[in-house]
């Protein structure tokens, strides 16, 4: 595709879809990474004398109607306190009717209000696309969904280019899965391997070793035999877990199960953290963590790792008492010589609570769109870049 460094933005306008889909609490933006990650390609395109509006999703709005609460305001409090200036948020846009000069910035409301957006329905493309000379995506954390805004535009807009931080995300998911250094080690958390079935089966075909945390690993403890007492558990899923082991192993390639855990009776802030032989857990027990036997174990794969993929805690980490094992894998994530790539939220929020934020090679910005990636599904709004590159 064509990428916007490539291109002479003067005096032209451009339409830059960022993903600022930020936390808000209270009129106030409690998270500005994804503000951050967005500002390299709005900053490179102003610098070129570009006439610059850029627009982002926020939330999941009803479309025609908008709500305070759907405001990028909150976007843009940010954004100008970042320039030192006043920026303008523009509240209809989609049929023009507003100026912009050479090196401004406008802000363009939620474009998830916008009547046509979700659907990505061609009129509404099309309207976004007359707004401008170069459209550049950037929103890489919507990347897999198709939308007018990510999708419909750059259909019909004259130029359509990724952005810095498309770029950059899509290289280093790249560089960790297309021809990773060996050997390559996957943890996978979370609560459900319902959820995160297609990422385990793409990436037990990639790597050396496939590390399951959470929810997810007590359904491959009951798939070794092991008593999970009244753990999260998917026992419908346990053929499938076997099935992956022996995937795995028929290959060489290994998924580590945990030989100590960390139980508790009730979810719960205050709840008491027993460690445990995982061939001990009682039929009342709930896993929580797993054991330092275990993460130290899962430590020394890291450390010996050419390539470390994250995305998912091992454990309840927001309780301190079942956070050890999330810890102990964050610090060798920081300690590690491997390419590390982590992504999700809970992931993200782990690297924040362990403080390891500068040690990891990358940090995604996206969730959905970074595990789409590792299913191994096309992202359609950088298939549409692609696609227009090639005429
Ligand atoms: C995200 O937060 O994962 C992206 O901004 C996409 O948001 P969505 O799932 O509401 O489309």
């Amino acid at each position: 595709f064509i990428r916007v460094t490539d291109l002479d933005l003067a005096g032209k306008r451009v339409f830059i879809r960022a993903d600022m889909n930020v936390p808000v609490k209270d009129g106030k933006v409690t998270s500005d990474a994804r503000i951050t990650a967005s500002m390299r390609t709005i900053e490179h395109c102003l610098k070129a004398g570009a006439k610059v509006m850029v627009t982002s999703h926020l939330g999941r709005p009803t479309e025609g109607e908008f709500k305070e609460a759907d405001s990028l305001k909150p976007v843009v409090d940010v954004i100008a306190q970042r320039m030192g200036k006043n920026i303008r948020l523009i509240r209809e846009w989609v049929n023009g009717g507003f100026d912009v000069a050479e090196g401004e910035l406008v802000v363009l409301e939620n474009c998830r209000v916008n009547a046509g957006e979700k659907k990505n329905v061609d009129e509404t493309a099309k309207k976004y696309a007359a707004l401008c000379d170069v459209f550049v995506m950037d929103a890489f954390g919507t990347a897999h969904r198709a939308e007018a805004s990510t999708h419909g535009i750059a259909k019909f807009a004259p130029v359509a280019a990724a952005g810095i931080l498309l770029t950059e995300e899509l290289e280093a998911l790249e560089k960790a899965l297309a021809n990773p250094a060996r050997p390559m080690v996957a943890i996978v958390g979370g609560s459900k391997v319902s959820t995160k079935l297609t990422v385990l089966e793409a990436l037990s075909e990639k790597c050396e070793q496939l590390v399951v945390g959470g929810g997810i690993a007590n359904t491959f403890l009951k798939a070794t035999g092991h008593n999970v007492g009244k753990s999260l558990c998917e026992d419908d899923l346990v053929p499938t877990a076997q099935a992956l082991i022996e995937k795995m192993t028929a290959r060489g390639a290994t998924i580590p199960i945990a030989v100590d855990v960390v139980c508790g009776k009730k979810f719960d802030a205050n709840e008491p953290a027993v460690l445990k032989d995982a061939g001990d857990v009682a039929d009342d027990d709930m896993i929580f963590d797993i054991g330092p036997k275990s993460a130290q174990e899962i430590a020394d794969i890291i450390m010996k790792a050419g390539t470390v993929l994250w995305n998912g805690p091992v454990g309840v980490f927001e309780f301190d008492q079942f956070g050890e094992g999330t810890k102990t894998i964050a610090m060798a994530i920081a300690n590690t010589n491997a390419f590390t790539l982590a992504g999700g939220g809970d992931t993200i929020a782990a690297i924040q609570k362990y403080d390891i934020y500068d040690k990891v090679s990358y940090i995604s910005t996206a969730g959905g769109a970074f595990l789409e990636y590792l299913e191994g599904k096309v992202l359609p709004a950088v298939a549409i870049l692609e696609e227009r590159a090639a005429g």
